[in-house]
């Protein structure tokens, strides 16, 4: 019998309430489907900064690093916002990323035919996105700095203070994601967007030519390009256009919560961030720790509970209980069972909690 070691991160906000939902389905699948799923639960965010005074503790990272996969919650909230910015809840994210190599960050937009009512888009038929972000490289992790300043603006207004931050990329950065992004695109509809701003910079040029170069590999895949802020537009008048998208750090992060948006919640978004082959890779959803809503049960757990599927396919090959666990959310919402996020109040709605959702796709099992 297989057996695998997981990494168990609840976070901040309503983190534990979806990950608690997310094990309760991993423990009926792992028995389901004949495979062992061991947890550890570390700290990371907010209460880790409680607990130890700093938002990613080495106990952490050595954790996540001597197992097989990483479940994450989420992390953050006001409590801990008027910290100093090193050791805002946030940098544990970001630590975990960087620390364990985790360079592609995949994120699924999908249209669920039951959804398309709470889509804020209209008339859409569907919309099945792969978009693949850059995740330790570019603005997020370049130089960045602040410091006063006695210069003046040419208008003679006073400088004051100046604050940067570098968005900066390396050619092999560039080579490993549009690699990765290639070998995705292969495997679905074969076509592959590479969406950056190369009309103003110079590293986006940089994407677009070494993306070009991939390409040769991948002759049977289309490649074009849009700028950012084009894409933005595009995303909302044709998401069924779109098959795979390749982008930075930055524009990954702000074009996944709009392609989420789309779908209907963004409560409904798993995560996968993979790095070297045979490394941990970390589960997610792509939404916040919600701290408003935490403890009200108002949590959508799907998008965690999708992030499992995601680690059963990506990291564990265990491709039959990534179906069901797929297959089963599908269910429960063609069941009509909705959270609050995903309601329109229509007749045959099911209005439900975190807990009623969960029980939901367990059902669906
Ligand atoms: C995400 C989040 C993070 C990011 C934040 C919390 C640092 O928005 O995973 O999309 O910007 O990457
Ligand atoms: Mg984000």
């Amino acid at each position: 019998m297989n057996e695998y070691k997981i990494a168990v991160i609840k976070g901040d906000g309503i983190g534990p309430e979806i990950v608690d939902s997310a094990l309760r389905v991993l423990d009926i699948v792992q028995d389901k489907f004949g495979f062992r799923v061991n947890y550890e639960e570390f700290l990371a965010g907010g209460c880790a900064i409680d607990k130890y005074g700093r938002p990613l503790p080495e106990e952490t990272i050595e954790g996540c690093r001597s197992s097989d996969a990483v479940l994450l919650g989420a992390v953050g909230g006001p409590k801990w916002d008027s910290i100093d910015p090193s050791l805002r809840p946030e940098r544990a994210l970001l630590g975990l990323r960087s620390g364990l190599g985790l360079y592609a960050n995949l994120r699924p937009a999908i249209m669920f035919e039951e959804l398309k009512d709470a889509s804020p888009v209209k008339n859409i038929d569907k919309m099945d996105i792969m978009m693949v972000r850059e995740l330790t490289g570019g603005i997020y992790f370049g130089d960045s700095d602040s410091y006063s300043c006695n210069d003046i603006l040419p208008d003679g207004t006073p400088k004051v203070r100046i604050a940067y931050d570098t968005e900066s990329y390396s050619e092999g950065e560039i080579r490993r994601i549009t690699d990765l992004a290639f070998r995705i695109a292969r495997g679905r509809n074969r076509h592959l967007t590479l969406v950056d701003k190369a009309n103003v910079l110079t590293s986006s040029r940089l994407w677009r030519e070494i993306a070009e170069d991939v390409h040769d590999d991948y002759r049977d895949v289309s490649l074009d390009f849009l700028y950012v802020d084009n894409c933005s537009m595009q995303l909302i008048s044709r998401p069924g256009d779109f098959d795979t998208i390749v982008t930075s750090n930055m524009f990954g992060d702000i074009l996944s919560d709009e392609a989420g948006q789309i779908t209907g919640s963004v409560g409904m978004l798993p995560s996968a961030s993979l790095g070297k082959t045979g490394t941990p890779g970390m589960y997610e959803p792509i939404h916040g720790s919600a701290p408003d809503i935490a403890g009200t049960g108002k949590a959508n757990p799907l998008a965690t509970i999708l992030s499992v599927a995601m680690m059963l396919r990506w990291q564990f090959g265990e491709n039959e209980a990534a179906d069901a666990v797929e297959e089963a959310v599908r269910r429960a919402l063609a069941g009509g069972y909705r959270t609050s996020d995903i309601s329109r109040g229509n007749a045959g709605e099911i209005p439900v909690d975190t807990n009623g959702m969960t029980d939901a796709v367990i059902a669906g099992l």
